[in-house]
């Protein structure tokens, strides 16, 4: 066994929340150890958000090509290459990649290739080396999660990694779940010319959402021809000669191509010294304070290995507390309610702050809501899109939240994180001028109802 000198910092795992802890904390002057089993990026960069992205893209592309009409522009949709999509969507993916590496580089982080185990709370052991540090950082983001009995194989019952290595176009598809990833999924394969339904528990599609937002959703969905099956608990499975058979508790079955099981990610924890270690864990995850220090001193979690928000830009956030921490400075811990959300399916849903509900049980009756319809902004109708900006305030008071969806507003979100971190009033926001013809405009239009002085909107 060979023992390393002693690092600031011994990072395991390069996920979003590992290497941006890692960049962090030699920018500020601290030696680093990276340890990644995999690539550098983890599920953001190799399985998730990028990758995801770029079919999203190439699913706005091919609607492109076949509502080209109701643009006047004469143009045949011939089909999807899916070999062609994957060349795309895997370029985008390396390019990014060997920035990254590139960049991780260049900051002098030691990079060590391989699977690491927590074998002593300041050290992390990987084959015959042990790395020692005057802080651990566990950052081994998650996985798929699936359900009891119901195993996916890769073949029928995919999960989202499987997904994104499909090399065809499923002619039909079931998605179990209807958070974030499903809905994605669901999104692209209809636009790819999919049958898809979407089976959801809850009674609503991307249930953590506002369900002002969840409606309009599902209004889009159904033009899409997107079908779903709400308030409905998968019971079981089985293979036929041509695809799946799925039955849901209330006894319907469903058939379709292929399964894709989208019920959520669990923590990747087991196995890897942390409870030995004396880690206090909770359902796999590893519990933290606010500062994402675990209970053994020096040893800190970040990223999708902890029960908060698993969004990559949660994950850069708290390796960067962690990494700032470490360096002496005194950062703020995150307030996670200010975390722009945002599901990339046509139409995008975006939000940040509080929903009404969420809102409503806090400060009951002191609550204001304002719902703006893009029919009334120019942007939206050249885009031929339907949705709304709906803002959730304290009465004479600031913004809790603001909820958004139609197509492309997951940029507005920019600016609706800035007005909910920053605890604008209406009037604040009202007196901004928006660049005409935007999308951005219809933030500007309801905060100027909100603030009693509507312009473009009947009252
Ligand atoms: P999720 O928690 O968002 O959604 C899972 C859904 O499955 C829930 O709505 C749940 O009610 C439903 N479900 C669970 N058991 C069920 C059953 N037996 N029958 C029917 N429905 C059932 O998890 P998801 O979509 O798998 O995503 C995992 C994580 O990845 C999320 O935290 C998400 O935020 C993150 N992610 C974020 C993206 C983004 O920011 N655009 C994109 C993709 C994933």
């Amino acid at each position: 066994m060979t023992e390393t000198t002693v690092y600031d910092l011994v990072i395991l795992g390069g996920g979003s929340g590992g290497y941006a802890c890692a960049l962090r904390a030699s920018q500020l002057g601290l030696s680093v150890v990276l340890v990644e089993k995999d690539k550098v990026g983890g599920t953001c960069l190799h399985q998730g958000c990028i990758p995801t992205k770029a079919l999203l893209h190439a699913a706005e592309v091919a609607d492109a090509a076949k509502d080209s009409d109701q643009f006047g522009v004469k143009a045949t949709f011939d089909g999807i290459d899916m070999q062609a999509v994957n060349t795309y969507k895997d370029g985008v993916v390396a390019r990014l990649y060997k920035g990254l590496g590139g960049l991780v580089k260049s900051r002098g982080v030691t990079t060590v290739s391989g699977e690491g185990r927590l074998v002593a709370p300041d050290s992390v052991q990987v084959g015959d080396t042990v790395y020692r540090g005057r802080n651990v950082v566990l950052a081994t983001g998650s996985v798929p999660k699936s359900l009891p009995g119901l195993e996916p194989d890769g073949a029928r019952v995919l999960t989202s990694d499987h997904a994104l290595r499909l090399d065809y176009v499923p002619r039909s598809a079931i998605v179990l779940g209807g958070g974030v990833i499903g809905v994605e999924f669901a999104s692209v394969w209809c636009s790819f010319g999919a049958e898809v339904t979407i089976v959801e528990a809850l009674p609503h599609l991307v249930p953590a959402e506002d369900e002002a937002l969840s409606k309009q959703l599902e209004r889009a969905f159904r033009k899409r021809g997107i079908s779903f099956e709400l308030g409905a608990r998968f019971a079981g499975v089985e293979e036929t000669t041509t695809g799946v058979k799925v039955s849901l508790e209330n006894g319907k079955t469903v058939e379709a191509d292929i399964l894709l099981v989208a019920v959520g990610r669990g923590p990747v924890s087991s196995g890897l010294g942390y409870e030995e270690a004396g880690v206090a864990m909770e359902r796999g995850f590893v519990l933290v304070d606010d500062h994402c220090r675990t209970n053994v001193p020096h040893v800190y979690a970040v990223g999708d290995l902890i029960p908060t928000l698993q969004l990559a830009h949660v994950g850069f956030q708290e390796g960067i507390l962690v990494a700032e921490q470490i360096a002496g400075l005194d950062p703020r811990p995150i307030d996670y309610a200010g975390v722009p959300r945002v599901t990339y399916s046509e139409p995008e849903v975006a939000s940040v702050g509080l929903t009404e509900a969420e809102a409503r049980e806090r400060h009951g009756d002191a609550v204001t809501t304002v719902t703006y319809d893009l029919a009334g902004n120019g942007k939206s109708q050249i885009l031929k899109t339907a949705g709304q900006v709906k803002l959730v305030a304290l009465t004479d008071g600031p913004v809790l939240g603001v909820h958004l969806v139609g197509s492309r507003v997951g940029e507005l979100l920019a600016e609706g994180q800035l007005i909910y971190n920053w605890e604008a009033y209406a009037d604040d926001v009202a007196s901004l001028v928006h660049a005409h013809p935007t999308q951005s405009e219809a933030m500007g239009e309801a905060h100027l109802a909100l603030a009693g002085k509507p312009l473009h909107a009947h009252s």
